[in-house]
Protein backbone atom coordinates (compact mmCIF):
# COMPACT_ATOMS: atom_id res chain seq x y z
CA UNK A 1 0.00 0.00 0.00
CA UNK A 2 1.35 3.42 -1.05
CA UNK A 3 0.20 6.64 1.08
CA UNK A 4 -1.55 9.53 0.19
CA UNK A 5 1.46 11.57 0.51
CA UNK A 6 3.33 8.57 -1.54
CA UNK A 7 1.48 8.67 -4.28
CA UNK A 8 1.14 12.17 -4.78
CA UNK A 9 4.74 12.50 -4.63
CA UNK A 10 4.60 9.88 -7.90
CA UNK A 11 1.86 12.52 -9.71
CA UNK A 12 4.53 15.32 -8.85
CA UNK A 13 7.73 13.56 -10.04
CA UNK A 14 5.71 12.90 -13.58
CA UNK A 15 4.14 16.33 -13.86
CA UNK A 16 7.96 17.27 -13.65
CA UNK A 17 9.17 14.71 -16.30
CA UNK A 18 6.05 16.20 -18.39
CA UNK A 19 6.32 17.05 -21.99
CA UNK A 20 2.92 16.09 -22.91
CA UNK A 21 2.37 19.74 -24.13
CA UNK A 22 3.93 22.92 -25.79
CA UNK A 23 3.46 24.73 -22.11
CA UNK A 24 6.88 22.46 -21.12
CA UNK A 25 8.77 24.71 -23.65
CA UNK A 26 8.22 27.64 -21.92
CA UNK A 27 7.60 26.93 -17.98
CA UNK A 28 10.08 27.66 -15.38
CA UNK A 29 8.86 25.44 -12.79
CA UNK A 30 5.77 23.04 -12.92
CA UNK A 31 3.24 24.00 -10.20
CA UNK A 32 1.72 20.57 -8.67
CA UNK A 33 -0.62 21.63 -6.22
CA UNK A 34 -0.33 22.21 -2.60
CA UNK A 35 -2.05 21.38 0.72
CA UNK A 36 -3.65 18.70 2.81
CA UNK A 37 -4.06 15.33 0.99
CA UNK A 38 -6.72 14.50 3.98
CA UNK A 39 -8.77 17.79 3.42
CA UNK A 40 -12.80 17.48 2.20
CA UNK A 41 -12.59 19.95 -0.14
CA UNK A 42 -10.15 20.94 -2.93
CA UNK A 43 -10.04 24.29 -5.06
CA UNK A 44 -8.77 24.25 -8.54
CA UNK A 45 -7.68 27.22 -10.59
CA UNK A 46 -6.72 27.53 -14.31
CA UNK A 47 -3.33 27.73 -14.82
CA UNK A 48 0.39 29.04 -13.24
CA UNK A 49 0.45 32.58 -13.31
CA UNK A 50 4.28 34.47 -13.43
CA UNK A 51 4.82 34.30 -9.56
CA UNK A 52 3.84 30.73 -9.92
CA UNK A 53 5.62 29.54 -12.37
CA UNK A 54 8.18 31.54 -10.87
CA UNK A 55 7.89 29.41 -7.02
CA UNK A 56 6.18 26.14 -8.27
CA UNK A 57 3.82 26.66 -6.07
CA UNK A 58 -0.18 27.23 -6.40
CA UNK A 59 -1.73 30.73 -5.68
CA UNK A 60 0.93 32.79 -4.53
CA UNK A 61 0.46 36.15 -6.75
CA UNK A 62 -2.38 38.94 -6.65
CA UNK A 63 -5.03 35.80 -6.98
CA UNK A 64 -3.69 33.64 -4.59
CA UNK A 65 -3.43 36.20 -1.57
CA UNK A 66 -7.34 36.89 -2.63
CA UNK A 67 -7.62 33.34 -2.46
CA UNK A 68 -6.36 33.34 0.85
CA UNK A 69 -7.99 36.01 2.16
CA UNK A 70 -11.62 34.43 1.20
CA UNK A 71 -10.34 30.78 2.60
CA UNK A 72 -9.74 32.59 5.91
CA UNK A 73 -13.32 34.32 5.45
CA UNK A 74 -14.95 31.06 5.26
CA UNK A 75 -13.24 29.58 8.17
CA UNK A 76 -10.72 27.46 6.61
CA UNK A 77 -6.59 27.80 7.21
CA UNK A 78 -5.47 27.78 3.47
CA UNK A 79 -3.02 24.84 4.86
CA UNK A 80 -5.49 22.36 5.73
CA UNK A 81 -7.08 22.80 2.13
CA UNK A 82 -5.62 21.53 -1.56
CA UNK A 83 -5.38 23.98 -3.96
CA UNK A 84 -4.37 23.11 -7.52
CA UNK A 85 -4.79 23.77 -11.29
CA UNK A 86 -5.76 22.36 -14.57
CA UNK A 87 -2.88 23.19 -16.40
CA UNK A 88 0.30 22.34 -14.29
CA UNK A 89 2.69 24.57 -16.39
CA UNK A 90 2.24 28.83 -17.34
CA UNK A 91 0.32 29.59 -20.03
CA UNK A 92 2.66 32.30 -22.14
CA UNK A 93 1.06 35.48 -20.88
CA UNK A 94 -1.07 33.76 -18.97
CA UNK A 95 -3.24 33.11 -21.60
CA UNK A 96 -6.32 30.57 -21.65
CA UNK A 97 -4.96 27.12 -21.77
CA UNK A 98 -5.95 25.61 -25.33
CA UNK A 99 -8.08 22.12 -25.20
CA UNK A 100 -5.18 20.40 -26.49
CA UNK A 101 -2.71 21.44 -23.12
CA UNK A 102 -6.24 20.63 -21.17
CA UNK A 103 -6.75 17.58 -22.68
CA UNK A 104 -3.03 16.64 -21.96
CA UNK A 105 -2.51 17.78 -18.84
CA UNK A 106 -6.56 15.99 -17.63
CA UNK A 107 -5.00 12.97 -16.01
CA UNK A 108 -2.77 14.79 -13.74
CA UNK A 109 -5.92 16.34 -11.78
CA UNK A 110 -7.69 13.42 -12.33
CA UNK A 111 -5.20 11.56 -10.31
CA UNK A 112 -4.52 14.34 -7.59
CA UNK A 113 -8.84 14.35 -7.13
CA UNK A 114 -8.55 10.59 -7.24
CA UNK A 115 -5.83 10.05 -4.65
CA UNK A 116 -7.66 13.12 -2.06
CA UNK A 117 -11.23 12.13 -2.99
CA UNK A 118 -13.00 15.15 -1.42
CA UNK A 119 -16.53 15.72 -0.92
CA UNK A 120 -16.42 18.71 -2.56
CA UNK A 121 -14.46 20.54 -5.45
CA UNK A 122 -14.44 24.42 -6.13
CA UNK A 123 -13.53 25.50 -9.34
CA UNK A 124 -12.01 28.81 -9.32
CA UNK A 125 -13.50 30.29 -13.00
CA UNK A 126 -14.56 29.03 -16.94
CA UNK A 127 -11.51 26.52 -17.34
CA UNK A 128 -11.92 25.11 -14.23
CA UNK A 129 -15.40 24.43 -14.67
CA UNK A 130 -15.10 23.55 -18.47
CA UNK A 131 -13.01 20.45 -16.59
CA UNK A 132 -15.94 18.72 -14.92
CA UNK A 133 -18.65 19.61 -18.00
CA UNK A 134 -16.45 18.66 -20.59
CA UNK A 135 -18.18 19.58 -23.69
CA UNK A 136 -20.98 21.90 -22.38
CA UNK A 137 -20.82 25.27 -22.93
CA UNK A 138 -22.26 27.28 -20.24
CA UNK A 139 -21.75 30.47 -18.77
CA UNK A 140 -20.23 30.68 -15.40
CA UNK A 141 -22.10 33.70 -14.64
CA UNK A 142 -25.17 31.49 -15.06
CA UNK A 143 -24.33 28.46 -12.97
CA UNK A 144 -22.27 30.07 -10.42
CA UNK A 145 -23.07 28.33 -6.88
CA UNK A 146 -24.82 25.85 -8.23
CA UNK A 147 -23.52 22.61 -7.26
CA UNK A 148 -23.04 19.77 -10.38
CA UNK A 149 -23.03 16.16 -8.92
CA UNK A 150 -19.55 15.06 -10.38
CA UNK A 151 -18.61 11.24 -10.81
CA UNK A 152 -21.57 10.32 -8.37
CA UNK A 153 -21.02 11.61 -4.87
CA UNK A 154 -18.37 14.97 -5.25
CA UNK A 155 -20.08 17.89 -5.78
CA UNK A 156 -18.45 20.90 -7.82
CA UNK A 157 -19.41 23.99 -6.78
CA UNK A 158 -18.43 26.78 -9.52
CA UNK A 159 -17.66 30.08 -8.87
CA UNK A 160 -15.71 33.39 -10.24
CA UNK A 161 -11.66 33.22 -10.64
CA UNK A 162 -10.21 35.19 -8.24
CA UNK A 163 -8.59 37.30 -11.01
CA UNK A 164 -11.66 37.98 -12.18
CA UNK A 165 -12.87 39.73 -8.56
CA UNK A 166 -8.77 41.78 -8.91
CA UNK A 167 -10.13 43.28 -12.27
CA UNK A 168 -13.42 44.17 -11.41
CA UNK A 169 -13.12 45.44 -7.83
CA UNK A 170 -17.16 44.94 -6.93
CA UNK A 171 -17.69 44.50 -3.53
CA UNK A 172 -20.86 42.73 -4.09
CA UNK A 173 -18.76 39.70 -6.73
CA UNK A 174 -16.49 39.27 -3.48
CA UNK A 175 -19.29 38.93 -1.54
CA UNK A 176 -20.82 36.38 -4.14
CA UNK A 177 -17.25 34.14 -4.42
CA UNK A 178 -17.63 34.22 0.08
CA UNK A 179 -21.49 32.65 -0.45
CA UNK A 180 -20.09 30.33 -2.74
CA UNK A 181 -17.09 29.36 -0.61
CA UNK A 182 -19.51 28.83 2.28
CA UNK A 183 -21.89 27.47 0.51
CA UNK A 184 -19.05 24.83 -1.05
CA UNK A 185 -17.94 24.20 2.54
CA UNK A 186 -21.75 23.13 3.72
CA UNK A 187 -21.53 20.02 1.33
CA UNK A 188 -18.46 18.96 3.38
CA UNK A 189 -19.46 15.89 4.71
CA UNK A 190 -19.41 15.38 8.94
CA UNK A 191 -17.91 11.99 10.07
N1 LIG B 1 -4.45 31.71 -11.23
C1 LIG B 1 -4.71 30.39 -11.32
O1 LIG B 1 -5.67 29.98 -11.97
N2 LIG B 1 -3.92 29.56 -10.69
C2 LIG B 1 -2.88 29.94 -9.95
O2 LIG B 1 -2.22 29.09 -9.39
C3 LIG B 1 -2.63 31.33 -9.85
C4 LIG B 1 -3.42 32.19 -10.51
FE1 LIG C 1 2.57 18.29 -19.18
FE2 LIG C 1 0.47 19.56 -18.18
FE3 LIG C 1 2.81 20.82 -18.30
FE4 LIG C 1 1.48 20.32 -20.53
S1 LIG C 1 0.80 21.67 -18.86
S2 LIG C 1 3.67 19.94 -20.19
S3 LIG C 1 0.52 18.34 -20.06
S4 LIG C 1 2.33 19.01 -17.06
Amino acid sequence: MFTKEELMEIVAKRVENCTACPLYLTRTNVVVGEGNLDTRIVFVGEGPGEEEDKTGRPFVGRAGMLLTELLQETGFRREDVYICNVVKCRPPNNRTPTSEERLACKHFLLAQLEIINPDVIVALGATALSFFIEGKNVSITKVRGTPIDWLGGIKVVPTFHPSYLLRNRSKELRKTVLEDFKKAKSFIKEV
